[in-house]
């Protein structure tokens, strides 16, 4: 009787869990949020969104490996993009002579050729946009974001770094296209350093009160 018992109350408990969020059969509904009273599911796409900040200390000895580099660099190819046109294009660089060399074009840029304005991430990816159409900047600025936030959600950190376009409209940028024959006129659009953080990133700042405009 006992054991019927016991086996009851374990039925029970059973059941309960398979009610909670943490569990396969849990509420979510189709925007991943969990419907059920006590729920402790958070939607992770939002949460990776809030979470993601701009990494300035990487450690250059480690380098995030190729599949995941290649799932972040997928994601990045489902960015949207003005009329579907799918313009833009994205460099992995890993291969470090690249990577150095990119980084000397872009503190030239700056005018401050000691510094690595890559915080030294042994690893970027380049946004540039094909000059199609008037939409070439914002058409790469989504593939940018889409980059940072599928890095994040894989344990990657990442920063925005500028002056690609600078970069690319010299002869040694164009030359770099070229040798990788990737044809037409592009316009660089961002870099994004990928690593692993050295260190603590400092907190975000609080959002502005003004920044929500509600037109009910
Ligand atoms: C268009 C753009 C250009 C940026 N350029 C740089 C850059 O060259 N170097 C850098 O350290 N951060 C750069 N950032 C990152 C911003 O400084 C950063 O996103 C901002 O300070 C907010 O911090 P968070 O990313 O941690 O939220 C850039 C961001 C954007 C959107």
């Amino acid at each position: 009787m006992r054991f019927l018992k016991l086996l009851g109350s374990v039925a029970f408990t059973s059941a309960l869990l398979a009610s909670c969020c943490n569990q396969e059969k849990c509420g979510a509904n189709k925007e991943g949020n969990c419907d059920k009273g006590n729920c402790t599911k958070v939607n992770q796409t939002i949460e990776t969104i809030k979470t993601r900040r701009s990494c300035r200390i990487f450690n250059p000895d480690s380098m995030p490996s190729k599949e995941v580099l290649a799932q972040i660099a997928e994601a990045g190819t489902w960015a949207p993009t003005g009329m579907g046109t799918q313009n833009p294009i994205i460099l992995v660089v890993t291969q470090k002579e690249m990577r150095d060399r990119i980084m000397r074009m872009n503190a030239k840029v700056m005018e401050k050729d000691s510094i690595d304005p890559f915080y030294g991430a042994p690893c970027m990816m380049i946004v540039l946009c094909k000059k199609d159409n008037n939409l070439t900047v914002y058409d790469g600025t989504t593939v940018m974001t889409t980059l940072m936030l599928a890095a994040k959600s894989l344990g990657v950190e990442s920063c925005w770094i500028h002056r690609a376009k600078e970069e690319f409209e010299t002869e040694e940028g164009k030359a770099i296209l070229k040798d990788l024959g990737i044809e037409g006129e592009y316009e660089g659009i961002g870099h994004v350093a990928l690593g692993y953080a050295k260190g603590e990133i400092p907190a975000p700042k609080e959002r502005k009160p003004d920044y929500i405009h509600w037109i009910e």
